[in-house]
């Protein structure tokens, strides 16, 4: 998305001015605004969040304020559509930076997706038995035994993780499908294999390929990746018939830069470490760190565990630093020496929601978040079926 520049007025704040015009402008605004915030957002905007969140959490706060008009939302912008869409039309949704985008979630585009589901509804309805039923295949001669009726085609349920955009979500709430996010894949992707015989989970092939090894499903046999500039995904067609997973080729460049070696030399230095990933990380990391879960489960386990522990976390280091920060007693670091922020959450910048929540008090909408009604309409679909399946 298109940002215009900062006007010259905020790109000049000091630190301290954003911070104090911000709690001003806040308290101007008093019970019409709410500010949600992502756990990966710096500290120096978490600090004016009135709810703080993982994705699946802020999805369900953002419908906690029906009195408000304005929710202000300091996260990603598939994160501000879904807040829209979830939310009441009166309300207005508002992205500080509409350049914070997310690299995984451009990682698959509509065009991309019908094209696979079109290949997809192609192969597995020509089936060797079904194909044998076509229109134009050789009927039996009358003096051949009973007719054998064929099994229907295999049924494959479309399944998004939040990090989509609102039209992705649109197409499988269209399509009998669920959104998912890292909280709730293991729940949505059951419910999923309930309903069909596969899933297309996209865009994240990480989270489902070690969504469905938590299901009990091996990933060398029974998963498949869907890469959308090959021809068939760079799959034949004998492969998608027999996966249970077709997994889209993205991942998140956050939590892909986190490796077993890294592991492996936080155990050498720490011998009482204990690893806790992120499941957007590569399966071979997933399967040597200790624990594995969502942003809210890194909370929870840091949270619980005891005084005293050491604990070495594979997500994005904001979220990491403030753990440490708030867990003193503890010893906690990122897996990643290098440092890894994720740098779209990165430009939602203080002086932007300075300028966002100044122009609200002045009565002006800036940078509003509006998904088109042909659009929220199937995606709603999607993001209920998720908050219902899941609840
Ligand atoms: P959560 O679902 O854990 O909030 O993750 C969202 C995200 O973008 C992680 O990279
Ligand atoms: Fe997207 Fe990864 Fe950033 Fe999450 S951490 S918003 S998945 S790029």
């Amino acid at each position: 998305m298109y940002q215009a520049p900062l006007p010259q007025e905020y790109a000049d704040l000091s630190p301290a001015e954003a911070d104090a015009r911000i709690v001003a402008a806040k308290q101007k605004l008093g019970k019409k605004l709410v500010i949600l915030g992502h756990h990966y957002q710096r500290d120096e905007i978490i600090k004016h969040a009135d709810y703080r969140g993982d994705s699946y959490k802020l999805a369900k706060d953002a419908n906690l304020h029906p009195e408000a008009d304005y929710i202000v939302f300091c996260g990603v912008h598939f994160m501000a559509e879904s807040a829209d869409i979830l939310t009441p039309d009166n309300q207005i949704v508002i992205l500080p930076n509409l350049a914070a985008g997310c690299s995984m979630a451009d990682m698959a585009n509509l065009f991309q997706v019908k094209k696979c589901w079109s290949d997809l509804e192609r192969v597995l309805n020509q089936t060797p038995e079904l194909a044998a039923t076509a229109p134009n295949a050789q009927r039996p001669s009358p003096t051949e035994s009973a007719p054998h009726i064929p099994n229907p085609a295999p049924r494959i349920i479309p399944v998004t993780y939040i990090n989509s955009a609102a039209n992705l979500k649109a197409f499988v709430g269209e399509h009998g499908g669920t959104v998912c996010t890292s909280t709730n894949a293991p729940t949505a992707v059951e419910w999923a294999l309930r309903q069909g015989d596969k899933v297309l989970f996209f865009p994240d092939q990480h989270l489902g390929r070690n969504t469905g090894v938590k299901l009990g499903y091996d990933p060398e046999t029974e998963m498949v990746v869907w890469d959308p500039f090959k021809p068939l995904g760079g799959n034949t067609e004998e492969a998608l018939r027999r996966a249970k997973f077709i997994l889209w080729k993205g991942h998140c460049s956050v939590h892909k830069r986190f490796t077993v070696e890294q592991i492996e030399s936080a155990r050498q230095t720490h011998p009482d470490v204990q690893v806790l990933v992120h499941p957007e990380c590569p399966i071979d990391v997933v399967r040597t760190a200790d624990y594995n879960g969502s942003t809210e489960y890194i909370i929870k386990t840091v949270e619980a565990s005891a005084p005293g522990s050491t604990w070495a976390i594979g997500t994005e280091i904001n979220l990491v630093n403030r753990l440490a920060q708030e867990h003193p007693d503890k010893t906690i670091f990122c897996l990643d020496s290098q440092i890894c922020p994720c740098s779209t959450m990165y430009r939602i910048h203080p002086s932007f929601l300075c300028w966002v929540l100044e122009n609200l008090v002045e009565g002006n909408v800036v940078n509003q978040v509006k998904v088109p009604e042909k659009v929220s309409h199937w995606a709603k679909e999607a993001l209920q079926k998720m908050l219902t399946v899941c609840a």
